[in-house]
């Protein structure tokens, strides 16, 4: 019997396309370019299944493609708003993620986004290299303290709860959360996580966190109002998607001394970088790194791989989205 055919949108590491080579007629993408359009739509006509990720944007018109031979996409990554969920239901289409598996890695990024981004690691970092480093003084490059603050998470998913326990049991931290849909009471009494208005958090947190997809239901959620609302001493957090902040927004607060300071991993329009970003020195900008460790991204290949296998199995992949 003839392998599934598979088309894998970037490159994915050895180990997991070793077994995508074992088991399907898959076409890799050894350059590691981002397919077009054009190239998915043609996936979808051609390939029983479309493994993208998050720098493909399955629109609804990359879904309209015909004759459509593919109806399992399985997307590399928890987060899926580079895919237009109603359109794949609409057409029919198995959608799947890989949640869990990226939680720690995810979590351990956000902490360092903000300890870099309250110890001043960037622009220290810069300072050294560049030379001009004059040596030790009292008042040299003072950041903000992390023990014992307040940190409100925006959204309470699994990456914000593993965030939550980073900072309450390892720096002290009182833990704020604002989520329309909160988690179990057993796992944020755990924290001592309090439940409250996502404007008491903005006004009371010293560090404010992101953890809420992307997409239309969070778009530019941080806006002017909201950095107007946050302590002038604070710090905001962005490991989650590009979007939830406007961009023009956060520089200009970051540059009037609105907030104190930004650490950001994730972009409007990724991967260009609002030129604003870069003379400020206190934003540290790092390149959507969450959940780069090996054993992270072959974790969430081989995710894939189980979803894929269950969906051809007949089986309902337990990530299934749509
Ligand atoms: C995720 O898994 O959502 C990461 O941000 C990469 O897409």
């Amino acid at each position: 019997m003839a392998k599934p055919r598979v088309i894998v949108t970037r490159k994915w590491p050895a180990e997991v396309e070793a077994e995508l080579k074992a088991n399907y007629d898959v076409q890799l993408n050894e350059r590691d370019i981002a397919m077009t359009a054009d190239a998915l739509q043609d996936a979808l006509r051609t390939a029983d299944a479309l493994l993208p990720t998050v720098t493909d944007p399955i629109t609804a018109d990359v879904l309209s493609a015909e004759p459509l031979r593919a109806k399992f996409i399985g997307n590399f990554g928890v987060g899926y708003n580079n895919i237009d969920i109603d359109a794949a239901k609409a057409r029919g289409i198995t959608v799947t993620n890989t949640p869990d598996v990226l939680t720690d890695c995810t979590a351990d990024l956000a902490m360092t986004l903000l300890l870099s981004a309250a110890r001043s690691a960037g622009e220290g970092e810069r300072h050294v290299r560049s030379r001009s480093w004059t040596g030790w003084r009292p008042t040299h490059m003072i950041g903000a303290k992390v023990t014992g603050q307040t940190l409100g998470l925006i959204g309470m998913g699994r990456i914000a709860c593993a965030v939550a326990e980073r900072a309450h049991f390892g720096f002290g931290m009182t833990i704020l959360f604002s989520d329309p849909y909160p988690p179990p009471v057993e796992v944020t009494a755990r924290l001592n996580a309090k439940e409250c208005t996502t404007e008491k958090l903005l006004k009371d947190a010293d560090f404010v966190s992101l953890h809420c997809p992307g997409g239309a239901e969070t778009f530019h959620l941080i806006d002017t109002a909201e950095l107007k609302l946050m302590k002038p001493g604070a710090i905001l957090i962005n490991s989650a998607r590009g979007d939830v902040v406007n961009n023009e927004a956060l520089i200009s607060a970051l540059r009037n001394g609105e907030i104190a300071a930004a650490g950001l991993d994730v972009f409007e329009g990724e991967p260009h970088i609002n030129d604003g970003f870069l003379d400020l020195e206190n934003v540290v900008l790092l390149p959507h790194l969450g959940s780069a460790t090996h054993s992270t991204r072959i974790a969430m290949g081989k995710r894939v791989l189980q979803n894929l296998n269950a969906y051809l199995a007949g089986k309902t992949p337990r990530d299934k989205l749509v």
